[in-house]
């Protein structure tokens, strides 16, 4: 009988998911976007997972009767990297000590930098004496004597007589800084709104935030809709390269796609876009340029070259973003090449410079961005993986939607996840990496990558797969779902030209880190924590990414999931001028290395093409749950 999944609620966010009985808890958070504290790795032993069980049931895993007091077992809570989803629909309550956004910091035992919310966009009521014979002063002195010593704009020193004339000398002034942004009439000071956004190239992310409170009002994403234009961002350089007119084309794009966030931001919110006062944006460098109209021809060739470094602050009005007129964008500084606004964001986001150990954070993506800190210094670098993550160039691939096989367990059976619990008709990006990395430990592949045919596989290997490799040109490739099995009624194979793109993709990632770690000269075990950022990051298993090689080889309480750091960043810029301060410090303090200038880079490309000969055996819990056959 097929398994049913299983309705999964979170609390205070109210995110969803559909999962099947036997997945993690905390893999389920991971693909609500709900990002869970996992100083321990998920081991059961430091008990910052924990969440309560508000609706439906899970067995207590031994762990948390060890960990957690008697009481608060009795009283549903649970670790979510020990419990299991059941038969039942849940509704889980996520602890505001639990949740990652609440932590002051990312890495372990640093603790001492929260965020005060202190935005750039502010709002003051005054209440002004009219002027009188013996207090004759002028107005701008008036106003400033209320809000501060701000600088007015001639545009609105114009507006200011009429204004405090005709709404008895009160109102509330809204400044960014020290800066007089408008004049509205009564008390607006509670209505101050902005929005934090991703601007990915594949996703755009926005996130709705109370400037006044700092509470997340609401989220919102869609496609970016210059996919129209090309996957990637180097198909997009090259239609501006190539065509005029492209680049105000891809810029519009960009702004309606923005648009049309903040226009349901604000319907699910109620709240109305003349209170929104500033838009913060984080992508990488070429989205930060599409999106500003700055022409990103010069990082079509060598060498890859930005055209600005430091933050900009735009006015919303002339990019015609449909917020207050007098609203202002904030974009997110870059650091150089490939390694944009996005990086540094993630980088505010881990709070990297409060690394008292070596900290790697990786955003695993077709451009993978990779950042080493060390010694209150930073290095970054971008590397080209390619689409093989997404599901791009591997022969049945697709990306990470309804249809796609998204988790491979081996037995003596292949156990499969397939996303909206359907019968399989491709696989992502997390698949490749579960099914190469399961052939790894069952001697199928080899470290050189190849698919052994059944004549080869060393012993031991059960029967049921080894029926499953086939013969096809001189290759051996390995059945996932049988032809019965699958919505087209065709085989879907694992196929050794898939394993050879995986290669390539883990590849360049690995070589990349290890130039960062060698130009310190440091060993992969000096690491003491690797971050991995980004959507794709979230769901990978780190067990399955670390024996294809793909994650340094240190211990899996070393590794962590951050999140959407990009999202995270943004949204630490939008509440606190302080963070935006920050930001500028870690980029100024980071060197861009250009892979493509190493002379290393060709050599540590090719070595790390080779998978990995043996594995650590700490994880292997993590990714031999929750598949179904
Ligand atoms: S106890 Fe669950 S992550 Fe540490």
């Amino acid at each position: 009988m097929k398994a049913e999944e299983v309705k999964v609620t979170f609390q205070p966010s109210g995110r969803s998911v559909f999962v099947l009985p036997g997945t993690l808890l905390l893999e389920a958070a991971g693909r609500a976007g709900v990002v869970l504290q996992t100083p321990c790795g998920g081991r059961g032993t430091c008990g910052k997972c924990k969440v309560r069980i508000v609706a439906g049931s899970c067995v207590a895993a031994p762990a948390a009767e060890r960990i957690l007091p008697a009481e608060q077992v009795q009283a549903g809570y649970r670790l979510a990297c020990q419990t299991y989803v059941e038969q039942e629909r849940l509704v889980i309550d996520i602890p505001a000590e639990s949740r990652f956004e609440a932590a002051d910091q990312i890495l372990t035992g640093h603790a001492d930098r929260g965020m005060t919310l202190r935005p750039v966009i502010t709002k003051r009521f005054f209440r002004l004496a009219a002027p009188t014979k013996l207090d004759a002063g002028s107005d701008a002195a008036r106003l400033r004597a209320a809000v501060g010593a701000v600088e007015i704009p001639f545009a609105l020193l114009r507006r200011l007589p009429g204004f405090l004339r005709s709404h008895d000398w009160q109102g509330t002034a809204v400044l960014a800084g020290n800066r007089l942004l408008g004049l509205e009439a009564g008390d607006t000071s509670a209505q101050a709104y902005g929005v934090a956004v991703d601007l990915g190239t594949t996703t755009v992310v926005g996130t709705l935030f109370s400037l006044a409170t700092g509470e997340e009002k609401a989220v919102s994403s869609m496609m970016n809709p210059q996919v129209g234009f090309g996957d990637d961002v180097i198909s997009r350089i090259s239609r501006v390269r190539e065509n005029d007119g492209a680049l105000a084309e891809l810029q519009q794009t960009a702004v309606k796609a923005i648009n049309a966030l903040i226009r349901r931001l604000g319907e699910s919110a109620g709240v109305h876009a003349r209170d929104m006062y500033e838009i913060v944006i984080a992508g990488n460098s070429t989205m930060q340029q599409l999106f500003c109209g700055l022409d990103p021809s010069a990082l079509g060739e060598m060498p890859f070259v930005q055209v600005f470094d430091g933050a900009l602050t735009l006015q919303a009005a002339t990019l015609g973003l449909a917020v207050n007129p007098g609203a202002e964008v904030f974009v997110f500084p870059q650091i150089g090449g490939f390694v944009g606004g996005d990086t540094v964001a993630g980088m505010l986001a881990a709070r990297l410079d409060h690394a008292g150990r070596p900290a790697l954070l990786i955003d695993i993506g077709t451009n993978g961005e990779i950042v080493l800190a060390h010694d209150g210094r930073f290095q970054a670098t971008s590397t080209a993986a390619g689409p093989a993550f997404e599901g791009a160039r591997i022969v049945q691939g697709m990306r990470a939607t309804a249809g796609a096989i998204e988790k491979v367990v081996l037995r003596d059976e292949v156990l499969l996840n397939v996303i909206g619990n359907t019968r399989p008709v491709g696989i992502c990006g997390t698949a490749l990496i579960d099914a190469v990395a399961e052939l790894l430990r069952k001697g199928i592949i080899d470290e050189t990558g190849r698919i052994l045919s059944a004549a080869d596989v060393p012993p031991g290997v059960p029967d049921p797969l080894l029926a499953r490799l086939t013969e096809a040109d001189g290759q051996t490739n390995f059945v996932l779902a049988r032809a019965g099995e699958s919505a087209s009624g065709e085989p879907i194979y694992l196929w050794q030209k898939d394993v050879r793109e995986l290669q390539l993709a883990t590849g360049a990632i690995r070589a990349g880190v290890n130039i960062l770690l060698r130009r310190v000269g440091l060993a992969p075990g000096d690491l003491g924590s690797v971050l991995l950022a980004g959507a794709f990051g979230n769901f990978i298993r780190r067990s399955n990414a670390r024996r294809i090689g793909l994650l340094p080889q240190i211990s899996g309480d070393r590794i962590h999931f951050i999140g959407n750091a990009a999202s995270l960043g943004a949204k630490l810029a939008l509440l606190s001028a302080d963070e935006r301060e920050c930001a500028d410090r870690l980029r100024r303090k980071t060197e861009h290395v250009d892979l493509s200038l190493d002379p290393e880079f060709q050599m540590e490309f090719g070595m790390a093409m080779m998978f990995p000969s043996e594995e650590l055996d700490d994880l292997a819990r993590e990714e031999r749950v929750g598949a179904r056959p």
